[in-house]
């Protein structure tokens, strides 16, 4: 589903022309559900958004779904990352004025060009916002704000909005990083169901909870890949 071949990324702006990733080989299969982990800095965000298409500046080879992503052009790029992909950050990134499932419609409303407001007609983007909120258990919030909600429920949003596309991998970059160990468990416990569903999961983490809950463990350090085994406890 995802292959890296010889993969290398250096920050033009970085000090000391500083390398964030040398040489990163890995392949994750349809399926799978892997955890990306090491220490701050060592490049985890760096090789997930090289993965997701959101960074073109690299070597090497980066194939998704079949696709070398370089024979891409942006515009090609863009469509192939909304539609393949779903990506959950940390800070959730929602827009407080809007209702969960304004939030989730947003990418659909942006690509169309159109308001996040108001009722465009759209009866089955709708209804596929609202299938993708009741994915994550938030049936009954749909017209909530995200400030009257926890943070748990915040992220469960921004899984909905990932999911809307019905993407086949989804990357998530430290998305329990804000809540606490209960909620973060709650929050793991959604991705290894859709797992189950099918849906390819990478998640960075620095956490063990997090970690043991996948079922294949890849450590980075200094931009290399230093170790990846299937959990213990998977
Ligand atoms: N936009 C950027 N410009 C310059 N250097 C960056 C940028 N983003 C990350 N880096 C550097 O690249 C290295 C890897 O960063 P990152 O991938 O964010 O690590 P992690 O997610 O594991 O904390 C770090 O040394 C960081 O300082
Ligand atoms: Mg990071």
């Amino acid at each position: 589903m995802i292959r890296m071949e010889n993969v290398a990324k250096r920050y033009r702006t970085a000090a000391h022309g500083e390398v964030a990733l040398r040489g990163i080989d890995l392949s994750i299969e349809a399926g799978e559900l892997c955890a990306i982990v090491g220490t701050s800095g060592s490049g985890k965000t760096t090789l997930l958004n090289l993965m997701g298409g959101l960074d073109r500046g690299y070597t090497g080879s980066v194939t998704v779904d079949g696709q070398d992503l370089r024979s891409l052009t942006d515009t090609q790029l863009s469509d192939f990352r909304n539609r393949r992909i779903g990506f959950v950050f940390q800070h959730f990134s929602l827009l407080d004025h809007l209702t969960a499932l304004q939030n989730v419609l947003l990418p659909y409303h942006f690509l169309r060009g159109q308001s996040p407001f108001g009722d465009h007609g759209d009866q089955g983007a709708s209804a596929r916002a609202r299938q993708a909120l009741d994915q994550v258990g938030l049936s009954h919030k749909y017209d909530e704000r995200p400030a009257t909600l926890s943070g748990g429920q915040k992220q469960r949003i921004a899984i909905a909005r990932a999911l809307f596309f019905s993407p086949r991998i989804l990357l998530c970059d430290e998305p329990t990083g804000s809540l606490d160990t209960k909620t973060g468990q709650q929050i793991i416990d959604i991705f290894r169901e859709l797992n189950t569903q099918g849906y390819t999961v990478v998640i960075i983490t620095h956490e063990s909870r997090v970690s043991t809950a996948a079922r294949r463990v890849i450590r980075i350090e200094d931009g290399r890949i230093t170790a990846d085994a299937a959990s213990e406890a998977a």
